[in-house]
């Protein structure tokens, strides 16, 4: 477990650095040194992680620390605008692309207005996703793994519940080929129960070997699916370790967490 105070430099600390594979090859996923600015306001300062292949890494904070800030950086949206540092997704220079072109190599936001395009039913929201190569899952498989979008298949989707919607935002982005799904508060203002069967298919998108960054409020949940924990605090990492290690650490929570 690393454990950053705010005077110190993340830089050299051992368990910040990006994990080299044998061999020097970088991890699947990296990001070095990240600096971010939304006009002058800046808010990225200095974020760093890997994240392995296959792995799920829950982002972690309290409001305001950053964690959308750093979805948006790594998706390459045009703010934050990324003024320093690297992002590595398989072997390419993410850091170097426009949004279009992280997207075409595999980056899959899911944000948190879920962005479900009214007059449009569930099944044509999907086909709109896969207009562009490469496609990911075929539809009748996201059907096999969302029974409910297979339901309201004919439906107008914004006119779906808030737990469906969500659901359809997950698939559309599985419905392109992914390499790095990257959730924004998947479980905001959902109910328990429905919250309970998006963790399902979250595990079943695990099972698959999904590499994924999900973003949550609700740590817990987030925990108990994620392998590893990063923790951003005003725009920095002030912890990087395991998910065990969070859920065992009742300090770190109730500073960075409150739970
Ligand atoms: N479009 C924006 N323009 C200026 N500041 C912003 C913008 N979006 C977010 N911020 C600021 O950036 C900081 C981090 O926000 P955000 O990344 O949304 O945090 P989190 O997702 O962890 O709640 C906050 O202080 C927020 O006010
Ligand atoms: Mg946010």
């Amino acid at each position: 477990m690393t454990l950053l105070d705010n005077q110190f430099d993340g830089r050299d600390a051992p368990g910040i650095k990006p994990v080299r594979a044998q061999g020097g090859a970088p991890a699947f996923f990296s990001a070095w040194d990240l600096h971010a600015y939304y006009g002058e306001s800046y808010i990225v300062q200095g974020v760093r992680f890997d994240v392995r292949e296959g792995e799920i890494l829950a982002l972690l904070g309290r409001n305001g620390a950053g964690k959308t800030s750093t979805l948006r950086t790594i998706a390459r949206m045009d703010n934050p605008r990324l003024t320093h540092g690297e992002i590595w997704l398989d072997h390419q220079p993410l850091h170097e692309m426009k949004s279009y072109q992280a997207a075409r190599l595999g980056v899959g936001l899911v944000p948190e207005d879920r962005r479900i395009i009214p007059g449009l039913t569930v099944q044509e929201n999907l086909e709109l996703s896969q207009i562009a190569e490469p496609k990911g899952w075929s539809i009748e498989r996201i059907y096999e793994h969302f029974p409910r979008l297979a339901e309201r298949r004919s439906q107008e989707a914004v006119t779906m519940s808030g737990g469906e919607q969500q659901m359809l935002a997950v698939a559309r982005v599985l419905a392109r080929d992914i390499k790095l799904l990257l959730l924004d508060e998947p479980y905001e203002g959902l109910a328990p129960v429905i919250v309970q069967e998006i963790e399902r298919i979250l595990e079943g998108v695990k099972e698959l070997g999904i590499t994924t960054i999900i973003v949550e409020q609700n740590a817990v949940a987030a925990l108990h699916l994620a392998d590893r924990a990063v923790i951003l605090d005003m725009g920095e990492v002030v912890f990087d370790g395991t998910a065990q290690e969070v859920l065992d650490n009742a300090q770190l929570r109730q500073e960075y967490l409150a739970i």
